[in-house]
């Protein structure tokens, strides 16, 4: 008979696994591995008698179909998710918005991050920073760009004036992301998840009401701009914004400037850009 491992035997393992450089879940959606365990897990013998067959309708031989006679399954189905829209909507002010996007049921991302990941800066800034989403360090603080690609955003913020703690709504950045909650693994998201959370995001905007979106990278370049055209052809050119009407300017992504540092040249004409546009001379959209 196999023994169950002990919690002696499961941290041994789970530590190897860690020092394997396995200290992820990359899953799409968490999985309950004692339930799959104890699918694997021979069952005691029992004595097949007619009783203990009436009384468990569920021996039905594995890998049997259930026949058209036989009720479904009996667990109850998951309660629907309610319409991200209309929840943004109710949000009258940031704290519901936040509220709200922390209990909506609509995505399983939430059940494999740690925190929410909401927004960080001065909400009465004239630009809104709009990126893709938390890794781990952001899941890790609550708080949207906060690892090696936030310091690098720091810095180029600092460039041009601005600064996510400064008090003064004009030297201020506010920034938050398009998916609120962390993809396992740190993978891109999908275009779906980023459709998704879209409602909350375009409410977001909506009740931060800021004078311009710097918009980094694909993800929320082509979530907000309804496009399918990348990054490298639409940064640097102003665009509208559609739902709320604000010039939005694509720029790449500080991750991405990580790895190719001599596209530093053109996000610095972009941030330029930006600027001279909040210096009141830059090109209308
Ligand atoms: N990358 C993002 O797009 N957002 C973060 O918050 C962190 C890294």
């Amino acid at each position: 008979m196999t023994e169950a491992p002990d919690r002696a035997a499961l941290l041994a393992t789970l530590a190897f696994q860690v020092s394997l450089g396995a200290d992820e879940a990359i899953g799409e959606t968490p999985i309950d591995r004692f339930a799959t365990l104890n699918e694997a897990r021979p069952s005691a013998p029992t004595l097949r008698t007619e009783t203990a067959d009436a009384r468990t309708p569920a021996a039905a031989p594995r890998g049997r179909h259930r026949t058209a006679a036989e009720p479904p399954d009996a667990r109850p189905s998951p309660p629907s998710a309610p319409d991200a829209a209309d929840l943004a909507t109710a949000a009258t002010n940031l704290t519901d918005l936040a509220d709200s996007m922390a209990v909506w049921t609509g995505s399983d991302l939430r059940l494999g991050a740690r925190n929410l990941v909401f927004a960080d800066g001065h909400p009465g800034a004239r630009v809104m920073i709009i990126g893709e989403a938390p890794g781990a360090e952001e899941d890790r603080t609550g708080k949207p760009f906060v690892g090696r690609a936030g310091q690098l955003l720091d810095r180029m913020l600092a460039s041009i004036g601005l600064s996510r703690r400064a008090e003064a709504p004009e030297h201020a950045a506010y920034i938050t992301n398009i998916l609120p909650w962390r993809p396992p693994g740190n993978r891109t998201p999908s275009e779906a998840e980023a459709r998704a959370f879209l409602p909350f995001v375009e409410r977001h905007i909506a009740l931060a009401a800021p004078e311009v979106i710097f918009s980094l990278g694909n993800t929320p370049t082509k979530a907000l701009m309804a496009t399918g055209t990348g990054i490298k052809r639409m940064r640097g050119t102003w665009a509208v914004h559609a739902p709320s009407g604000l010039p939005v300017l694509p720029s790449f992504h500080p991750a991405y400037l990580l790895r190719q540092p001599a596209d530093k040249a053109l996000a610095w004409r972009d941030l330029l850009a930006l600027r001279a546009r909040l210096d009141g001379h830059g090109p209308a959209p």
